[in-house]
């Protein structure tokens, strides 16, 4: 990567269980620091485990209608653009034939078996198609040992479940072991349906019985987000808004797990990302698709790379180097896009200074090219150092140069940051001006109380009339026109409210 440094500075199972949403055939029974290695990476995977085992990837085009994936056009990512291009149908040529010895639906605990030091997970989920990924314990020394083979099943019987082999690649998790992180992308499904699925290591089934949805087939139902930042700390508080999420989750299943930044301290390794990370969320995210943006903590280690290794994330960036630092999703009626307000940020602030130079490649741009193809949804842009904060250390003065005369000019409603550990909500604005939604006005949100030892305010701005120092996390339900959110603090009461209003 030629990436600078940065210049500036008991829900538990059964909550996975019944988190999922429909599945009528599911059974109801229910039977740590990194080690310095030089890693293989995911290119050195003989299956190409960017996207997957070669069954198939991301969308066939970076259209906006392809809602995430690679982006075959620039030749990486993994992605089987044969295969997508006949998902809608379900079984193609280049998917494997369906039937299965395992019931996908049968509740297997992964708790149970203790080389699953990472369930599995569910990523970059589609109208047709998504991506689980797992990890088993390995040893630290891992070099000649021959790696444990993956399967995913997904279906709703044995008879119509499909079998993916999974990829596998070693990551260190730990400072006692390493991971055998698997991972596979199931193409071929039908959108805004349900399907079970399980994983099996060496042929037997290591967790199974967890329900999943692809993507809406259109934007007629609302979407249920659950968003938080700054949250990866290992500290108490980040279990406490966590098992709210998990409350909160099985009173109303949220759609989509999204993120602010800073998703794990201090330095965002691979072996804190598994013990600050996955440790906590497994069981909401074993049915909950999951989207992190990339804050200065996640650049910790190596320019994100872990992050980048562990989330699979849409690769629908223009630079190779930028793929899954921003991207976007659809998702019904929500139009997600995600930001990177570190390097790729800087890169670009940098170039705002040289007004002459070539600024195609640079993530704004990107952002317009996306944001023009945008028909009738509701925009929310994240990204993790906010534009305006009243926070003790303020705000990141390049977010609000290069990033929000995207945001006023394409009239993206809402902006979600985090890095400063409080909440705050902006009046909508134009530049400093206080104005409506109705005009064009954003309103940014800083959501970086997810569970990391909160900040101070400094002085009160106009601009910002709500700011409570909690931790929190925000609920969210998107439609075509309104985003309405409530904000629940770590005692469970709600500290904000608000609606935005995006038609009137
Ligand atoms: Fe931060």
């Amino acid at each position: 990567m030629a990436f600078k440094s940065n210049q500036w500075g008991a829900l538990l199972f059964a909550a996975a269980l019944v988190s999922g949403l429909g599945c009528s055939s599911c059974s109801s029974s229910r039977e740590n620091a990194d080690n310095g290695q030089k890693l293989p990476t995911r290119m050195d995977d003989p299956n190409g485990a960017a996207g997957g085992n070669g069954v198939g990837g991301g969308s066939p085009a970076d259209d906006i209608s392809g809602n995430g994936g690679a982006n075959p056009a620039t030749g990486s990512g993994g992605s089987n653009p044969a295969a997508d291009a006949a998902d809608a149908d379900g079984a193609t040529a280049a998917n494997p034939p369906k039937g299965s010895s395992v019931d996908p639906c049968v509740a297997v605990d992964p708790g149970a078996n203790k080389d699953l030091i990472r369930w599995p997970y569910i990523q970059n989920v589609t109208q047709n198609a998504l991506s689980i990924a797992f990890g088993s314990k390995a040893p630290l020394e891992y070099q000649g040992l021959t790696p444990p083979k993956g399967t995913i099943h997904v279906g709703h019987a044995p008879a119509d479940t499909t079998d993916i082999p999974a990829s596998v690649e070693y990551l260190p998790a730990g400072f006692t072991n390493g991971l055998w992180f698997q991972q596979g992308r199931v193409t071929g499904l039908k959108a805004g349906t349900s399907y079970c699925y399980a994983v099996s290591i060496d042929g037997k089934v290591a967790a199974g019985g967890f329900r999943i949805k692809t993507a809406p087939a259109d934007d007629a139902q609302p979407v249920h987000v659950v968003v938080i930042g700054d949250w990866g700390s290992g500290q108490i508080e980040e279990a406490k808004i966590r098992d709210l999420i998990a409350v909160a989750h099985r009173e109303k299943p949220f759609d989509l797990f999204l993120t602010t930044g800073d998703n794990i301290y201090g330095s965002g390794t691979y072996g804190e990302i598994q013990t600050r990370g996955f440790e906590y969320y497994k069981e909401l995210w074993t049915t909950i698709p999951l989207y992190v943006t990339h804050g200065n903590h996640d650049y910790g280690t190596d320019q994100a790379q872990p992050s980048l290794r562990n989330y699979i994330l849409p690769e629908n960036a223009e630079r190779p180097e930028h793929k899954e630092r921003y991207y976007y999703l659809e998702w019904g009626p929500l139009f997600w896009l995600g930001l990177d307000s570190e390097d790729p940020l800087d890169q670009n602030f940098l170039q705002h200074l040289s007004p002459k130079a070539d600024r195609d490649q640079q993530q704004d741009r990107w952002a317009r090219r996306v944001l023009e193809k945008v028909k009738d949804k509701f925009v929310i842009a994240a990204w993790h150092k906010p534009a305006h904060s009243t926070a003790e250390r303020g705000g990141h003065p390049p977010a609000a140069a290069v990033f929000s005369p995207v945001m006023e000019k394409f009239r993206v409603p809402l902006v979600l940051q985090g890095h400063n550990h409080l909440y705050e909500r902006s009046h909508p604005l134009i530049g400093l001006n206080i104005t409506t939604t109705k005009t064009g006005g954003v309103t940014y949100i800083v959501t970086g109380g997810g569970g990391k030892s909160l900040y101070d305010f400094g002085p009160e701005k106009e601009i910002i009339p709500v700011r409570v120092k909690a931790y929190h996390y925000m609920d969210g339900l998107i439609t075509k026109c309104t985003a309405s959110f409530k904000v629940i603090d770590i005692d469970a009461r709600q500290i904000d409210a608000f609606e935005i209003n995006r038609c009137q």
